[in-house]
């Protein structure tokens, strides 16, 4: 079972497009995938058609694992989300961030509290995560094997993308857990882009893989908002989407 963080502590990269579309790319090459939704507005659960109404009583989330007095079971917690793709979706979000900062052993917690899944048979866990430092994103680069980092093609992004670094060694952790850089929102036809993804090539490639990059396509947002992966919605999103997957597959 490989454990991977698609993370970048940069807000509106494409986090979580590019976990449920990637998510979604694997499960339909025959891996069996959970994906664990900890960004705040539960966007990859949204985009892969979840939606927090369908949480009642005996819905449960994420939140529901870290009930101290009566904590669900992980399969309890498991939404199908489609064949070989299974979902956790969160909800009080606040309210798990204080609980983890109450937490005097954060690099143990997601062990503790996700310790049924080494029991179960999925390939691949991915998690959606917000951005910026929070106790929950240390808890999940303490728990993963692996980073992949989607950055936006453009200066400032690329430029950010030693934060990441930064980020690991505060919490004492290898830089050598960022396996893949994804350049995200890559613009056809804009000499700007090139020359940002050329910096970003001669910046990382010695170290991490750098995967082909996904371009700005507005269907990709469409299919999103229509609850869809873009392997439902969209055959030119699709191919550029089969590369990067395929490039996981071969990678990690
Ligand atoms: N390749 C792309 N082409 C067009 N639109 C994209 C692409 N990637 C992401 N987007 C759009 O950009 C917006 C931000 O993407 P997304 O929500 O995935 O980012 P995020 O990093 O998860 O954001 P946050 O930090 O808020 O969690 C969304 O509207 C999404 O549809
Ligand atoms: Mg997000």
């Amino acid at each position: 079972m490989k454990k991977i963080a698609i993370m970048n502590q940069k807000g509106g990269v494409g986090k979580s497009t590019l976990t449920y579309n990637i998510a979604h790319g694997l499960s339909l090459r025959n891996k069996k995938i959970l994906l664990i939704d900890l960004d705040g507005q539960n966007d990859s659960s949204l985009f892969l058609g979840y939606s927090s109404e369908d949480n009642d009583d005996n819905n449960k989330t994420f939140f529901h694992l870290i009930d101290k007095r009566y904590p669900a079971k992980l399969h309890e917690c498991i939404k199908k989300a489609r064949h070989n793709l299974d979902l956790i979706p969160n909800s009080n979000i606040s309210q798990i961030e204080a609980e983890f900062n109450r937490e005097a052993r954060i690099d143990l917690l997601l062990n503790e509290v996700l310790k049924d899944l080494n029991d179960m048979d999925y390939d691949y866990v991915f998690f959606d995560s917000g951005p910026q430092r929070t106790k929950i994103n240390d808890a999940i680069l303490c728990y993963v094997d692996s980073i992949i980092m989607p950055v936006q093609v453009e200066a400032a992004s690329v430029r950010a993308t030693g934060n990441m670094y930064d980020y690991l060694s505060d919490l004492r952790l290898d830089g050598d857990k960022i396996k893949m850089i994804i350049p995200n929102m890559m613009d056809k036809r804009n000499n700007d882009a090139k020359e940002n993804l050329d910096i970003l090539k001669m910046t990382h490639e010695d170290s991490i893989k750098i995967t082909s990059p996904i371009y700005r396509r507005v269907k990709i947002t469409e299919a999103g908002k229509n609850g869809q992966s873009v392997f439902e919605y969209d055959k030119e999103s699709q191919k550029m989407f089969i590369e990067v997957v395929k490039t996981i597959e071969e990678e990690i």
